[in-house]
């Protein structure tokens, strides 16, 4: 047992052990439930996200394995007060680094995570085409090529 645990660092150990950000949002404004084709996990991250555009709080629930709790508990923390386009730009990657690594059989479950919040995002999105109108808008200007 002491084994299998030394796979995972203190900090994923802690977000699995002490998940931050747990459960639902009543009045969510974005959900995105995903599941991951090769163990049928699934996660749902929910967002409230107010007028400015700005994520004021960001909730998970997730039927998976410690890593994949682990990947939601800290992409909860990781996008509240972010902006919907800087948390458009998350990665899994960014989920990893800061949770300090995972095992390489493991990082299905952080992409699990990315696509989590991609997917309340872009509810949020359909929900509020305004709003997706200026992130386009906004994407444009800085990226005038693509
Ligand atoms: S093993 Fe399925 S998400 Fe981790």
């Amino acid at each position: 047992m002491a084994e299998e645990y030394s796979l995972y660092n203190p900090t994923v150990m802690d977000h699995f052990l002490n998940p931050r950000n747990m459960g639902d949002l009543e009045d969510a404004d974005g959900i995105g439930e995903v599941g991951a084709a090769a163990c049928g996990d699934i996660m749902k991250i929910s967002l409230k996200i107010g007028n400015d555009g700005r994520i004021s709080d960001a909730r998970f629930k997730t039927f998976g394995c410690g890593s994949a709790i682990a990947s939601s508990s800290m992409a909860t923390e990781l996008v509240k007060g972010k902006t919907i386009e800087e948390a458009m730009q998350l990665s899994n990657k960014n989920v990893v680094d800061a949770l300090g690594g995972l095992p390489p059989v493991k990082i299905h479950c952080s992409v699990l995570a990315e696509e989590a919040i991609k997917a309340a995002l872009d509810d949020y999105l359909k929900r509020h085409p305004e709003m997706a109108a200026r992130v386009a808008a906004a994407k444009a200007q800085k990226q005038p090529n693509e």
